[in-house]
Parts: C-alpha cells; sequence; structure tokens
C-alpha cells in the first residue's frame, strides 16, 4: 500500500515524500535485507531516498541501484559530495561515479555534504554545469548554518537551493532558533537527518520517553512514529530515517499520515526541551 504524503520540496518545486529513507550504514545489513528494505518502503510510499558517495565508500549507492532497478521514476534519488571532492572538476567527476553506482542518468537532487576548505563558488559552479546538462535536477546543502546559507544564497541566487540537510531530532532541535526560520523565509526545504538520534533515541526509562509511550498508545503507535509527527509537524521539514527492518520502514511509512494534537504537540516540546541555541550548528 502506498500512503505517501508529499510536499513540495524548496526551490526544487518537486512534490517529495514527506519522509523518506536514509542510507547510511545499510551496508551493515545482509544486501538482500538492505534492497528488501529500500524495495519496501518505495512501495509504501518512502520514495525520497537519501545516500551519498561516503557512505560504504559507494557501497550504499550500490545497494540503492538494486533497489531503485526499474522503479527509477517513482523515488526521488538524493546524493551528496564529499568536501574533500568538492572542487569544480572534482565535483563533477565525483558525480559521474555517483550516477554509475547507482546506475542512473540523473539525480534528482545533489548535494555537498558538508562545507570544507573549498570555495563555495567552485561546488555551486559545478553544480549549475551539471544541471545543464542534466545529471542532476536540482541541489543543495548539507550541515550549512546561518552564515554559511548566507553565503550559498548570496553565490546561486534566489529561489536556486533545494534543501539543506541538517541533523534534527527530539533531543536536537537547534535549528529550530535560525535555521528553520531562514530556511522558511528563502523556500528551502529542510531535511532532518538521523530522526531517531542515529543510536540515542530515547530511552523508555527516561520522562521524555515515558511521554512518548503515553502519546504513542493514544494514537496507538510507536513512539518512533509520533517522533517523526513531531519533527514534520512543519511543513518545510523532511524526515529521512534509516531502516533496515522490514516491520521499521512499514511503521515510518505510516507515519507519514499520522497526526497529533497540537496538545500532544506542546507536551513533547515541553519534555525535549529546544535549549539555548549552540554557538556552532550541531552535525553528525
Ligand atoms: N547529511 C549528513 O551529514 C547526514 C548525517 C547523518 C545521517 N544522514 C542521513 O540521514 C539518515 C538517517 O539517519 P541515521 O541513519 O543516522 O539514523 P536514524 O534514522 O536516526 O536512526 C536509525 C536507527 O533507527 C532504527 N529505526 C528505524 N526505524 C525505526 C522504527 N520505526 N522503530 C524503531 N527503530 C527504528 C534503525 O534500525 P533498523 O535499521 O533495524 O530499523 C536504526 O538503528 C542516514 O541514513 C543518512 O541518509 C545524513
Amino acid at each position: 500500500m502506498n500512503n505517501a504524503v508529499t510536499r513540495r520540496f524548496g526551490g526544487s518545486n518537486q512534490q517529495v515524500s514527506a519522509i523518506g529513507q536514509g542510507t547510511w550504514m545499510i551496508e551493515n545489513a545482509s544486501p538482500v535485507a538492505a534492497v528488501a528494505a529500500l524495495q519496501r518502503g518505495i512501495e509504501h510510499g518512502l520514495t525520497h531516498i537519501d545516500t551519498a558517495e561516503m557512505y560504504g565508500n559507494g557501497t550504499a549507492e550500490r545497494l540503492v541501484a538494486h533497489a531503485i532497478r526499474g522503479r527509477r521514476n517513482d523515488v526521488f534519488l538524493v546524493s551528496k559530495v564529499l568536501p574533500s571532492n568538492a572542487s569544480r572538476a572534482g565535483t563533477i567527476k565525483a558525480c559521474e561515479q555517483s550516477l554509475q553506482r547507482l546506475g542512473t542518468d540523473h539525480l534528482d537532487c545533489y548535494l555537498l555534504h558538508w562545507r570544507g576548505s573549498t570555495p563555495l563558488t567552485e561546488t555551486f559552479a559545478a553544480f549549475e554545469h551539471l544541471q545543464q546538462q542534466g545529471k542532476i535536477r536540482a541541489f543543495g546543502v548539507s550541515n550549512f548554518d546561518v552564515d554559511d546559507l548566507d553565503e550559498a544564497l548570496s553565490i546561486v541566487g534566489p529561489g536556486k537551493l533545494a534543501c539543506n540537510q541538517v541533523l534534527y531530532h527530539l533531543q536536537q532541535r537547534a535549528i529550530e532558533h535560525k535555521v528553520i526560520p531562514w530556511c522558511q523565509r528563502n523556500d528551502v526545504a529542510v531535511v532532518a537527518y538521523s530522526p531517531f538520534g542515529h543510536d540515542a533515541f530515547p530511552s523508555s526509562q527516561s520522562r521524555g520517553g515515558r511521554l512518548l509511550a503515553e502519546v504513542a498508545a493514544q494514537y496507538a503507535a510507536t513512539p518512533q512514529q509520533i517522533a517523526l509527527a513531531f519533527l514534520g509537524r512543519t511543513a518545510e521539514v523532511f524526515t529521512i530515517p534509516k531502516s533496515v527492518t522490514l516491520a521499521h520502514v512499514e511503521a515510518n511509512a505510516a507515519a507519514a499520515s499520522l497526526q497529533i494534537s497540537t496538545d500532544a504537540l506542546a507536551m513533547l516540546d515541553n519534555a525535549f526541551p529546544r535549549g539555548p541555541r549552540p554557538r556552532h550548528l550541531p552535525m553528525i
């Protein structure tokens, strides 16, 4: 059953599934399990697939290639260039290698994984070249705080940045201070990575974990589904949970249509406080 809930993906102007699928470390599962999980997710509407040349040194992209074979047009495919490859020539080469591993002729969106020492002008020149060639449909950034976003916008101009992919989970809400508002003002999608905290989901023994369980019981849902509903409560925010477990994939897909009350959102807001804005944008 495909229960896709889509949202407009910033400057790309495309409708993209609000919940997608991450692929970091999927190669730790058996290839059969990883591919089956991605395919189950696509069938259930988790068509926004996030990968990167870094993940398993290209292994994750190869697994994605298997999962999307014959259904390329059903997915919104995102990959990322490493900062160490992000010169003009290096970005073009890295993209071509990603396309080859992914078995496709284009990416729907290509991101700079995080900012390194290469001037942004070089990377964006490569992105624009790749876009003109039809090898990428849109481009964006990852792990950018507002100063970096200002600089990026001043280089590429309005309407060009599709997204900023950033760390966002119940226990790490730093982007709510400035990054989400900046992205809302500038029509840039926010993609929340590690929505379950990577490997640190709130313990069921903690105060927040107990509240998650209570809210989940009210909605016949799981705590993870409640977390996805909370993070996706803002229209510009997409989430990309990673899962190689079929039951988890199905639960993540079902969370797309879960709407929780403003009272429940307020209780979660209180149990997982945003805290002060840190000096540096957190990333993992
Ligand atoms: N741009 C960046 O710098 C950056 C950095 C980190 C991550 N990312 C992207 O974001 C994606 C997601 O983040 P992440 O991989 O760090 O971690 P995550 O999605 O926060 O958490 C993954 C963990 O949650 C479990 N899980 C998934 N669905 C579940 C469910 N419904 N119920 C219970 N457990 C569930 C997974 O186990 P199972 O596999 O067994 O389900 C896995 O242990 C990455 O895969 C990657 O694509 C980007």
